[in-house]
């Protein structure tokens, strides 16, 4: 036991050393996707800069990222202060995320809908509604852009390839919303780092930590090689889609789910830091160690063969003290059992921490080499908001990179980011008539 929890360990372990090749490693990635060459960083332009914070009117905000939709009015005030005057929230069913393309967006026309029946809002036509479409997109305008390729377990037909904002539009419609104009399409990282910069000059990245990972920061047009660049932009949101990463080494586990999933060998960074995969990787390992007589019993084998058997939320219950095996319904767990089991989380999540960690200074230290000013990092999502723990062993590996200037980067959460962000997002497109193309 003790011998298979030791080189479990060593599978999972990721040093300061793996940190500083992460950080070289992420340089030469950023470096060709910024000039436009194959890298597993996609340096996506997202045809903005970040906000004054005097931007000011009433949005409506869609954002659509996992298994979750929802649709939001946001009221700006011009003085950085936004607020969020009426949401609804729908469940993503798998028959949508998996189904036909053009049935997907219908549904996303109906919780529009939906959520006027339920907030009657009174707006001034046309209404501006700013999209959060949190997955790879090639953006050709603020209010422009094609779906590269799904992540996060969605597959919908006939949408990559396709201008999302018009799909949505044409959805929109079709049920009769032809009032509402989608003025604006982002990303959540940017939304992120819009809602919390929208308040905080200092704030100049945004990440996402939850069913997916991925970040963006303001960039210097100068550096970047695209013909994308609006004239008079001083600065350039980028979506970096690190999520896709893959100059890292992957253990057995990592191999073994990446084989199972819709999209093997891609998203190799997100399979081992984001929500989506933590708990596949922990059941991994379970199984595994029932295999080798090391936990529980074989009879228990059969609950942990299905996919997803344990979630990210269930690692996140067992790190707050939780007992996953009762709740699970499995009878005959020990006290090792469920040490162990706490154990194998605590494992999983603080590699995913720390890799998310030297991913950010990475990120960091490209925009300000010699860390001369303070940076303010809006992170959302569960795992940063919710997992004990999590972010604190995200600062401890940031305090050991950089013991030197401790204070230089601080990470704070930036709650709803999707949704204040995409209405700042609108209000920015609006000010800058930035909605034509760059051929
Ligand atoms: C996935 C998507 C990316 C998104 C992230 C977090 O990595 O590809 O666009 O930002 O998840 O939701």
């Amino acid at each position: 036991m003790n011998a298979f929890l030791t080189s479990l360990g060593a599978e999972f372990s990721f040093s300061l050393s793996d940190a500083q090749n992460l950080i070289t490693a992420f340089h030469e990635e950023m470096r060709l996707g910024l000039a436009g060459k194959p890298s597993s960083l996609k340096m996506l332009p997202a045809y903005i800069g970040r906000p004054s914070g005097r931007e000011r009117g009433q949005f409506l905000a869609l954002d659509l990222g996992g298994t979750n939709l929802r649709v939001l009015a946001v009221a700006l005030d011009g003085r950085g202060d936004a607020r969020v005057t009426a949401a609804s929230r729908f469940t993503v069913s798998e028959a949508f995320m998996r189904g036909d393309g053009d049935a997907l967006f219908d549904f996303i026309a109906r919780c529009v809908a939906l959520f006027f029946e339920e907030h009657p809002i009174h707006y001034t036509k046309p209404l501006h509604l700013a999209f959060t479409f949190s997955f790879p997109v090639a953006q050709k305008a603020v209010n422009a852009g094609t779906l590269l390729n799904w992540t996060k377990g969605f597959c919908a037909a006939g949408v990559q390839g396709r201008d999302v904002v018009s799909l949505l539009s044409a959805a929109l419609a079709r049920r009769g919303l032809e009032a509402i104009r989608v003025t604006a399409l982002a990303n959540d990282t940017v939304g992120a780092l819009m809602a919390k910069s929208y308040s905080d000059p200092a704030c100049d990245m945004g990440v996402i930590l939850g069913t997916g990972t991925n970040a963006c920061y303001p960039e210097d047009p100068a550096r970047f090689s695209q013909k994308s660049v609006l004239p008079g932009l001083r600065e350039m949101v980028i979506n970096m889609e690190w999520g896709d990463f893959d100059r890292m080494d992957v253990n057995r586990y990592d191999r073994r789910l990446d084989a199972a999933t819709l999209n093997p060998g891609r998203q190799r960074l997100e399979k081992m830091v984001s929500g989506m995969y933590l708990g596949e990787l922990a059941r991994l390992i379970v199984c595994e160690m029932i295999d080798e007589e090391l936990l529980l019993n074989l009879d228990t084998r059969s609950f942990f063969e299905r996919d997803h058997a344990v979630t990210s939320e269930d690692l996140s219950q067992a790190a707050a003290g939780g007992d996953f095996f009762c709740q699970a319904g499995i009878k005959g767990a020990t006290k090792r059992d469920r040490e162990t089991f706490s154990r194998i989380a605590r494992l999983v999540s603080t590699r995913a921490a720390r890799i998310a960690a030297a991913s950010i200074g990475a990120v960091v230290l490209w925009m300000d080499p010699n860390l001369s000013r303070r940076h303010v990092v809006a992170v959302d999502g569960a795992l940063f908001a919710k997992y004990p723990g999590f972010p604190e062993t995200m600062k401890a590996l940031l305090a050991e990179m950089f013991s030197d200037t401790p204070k230089a980067i601080s990470l704070c959460l930036a709650p709803d980011g999707s949704g204040i962000g995409a209405a700042v997002i609108a209000a920015v497109a609006a000010d800058l008539h930035s909605t034509e193309t760059i051929p």
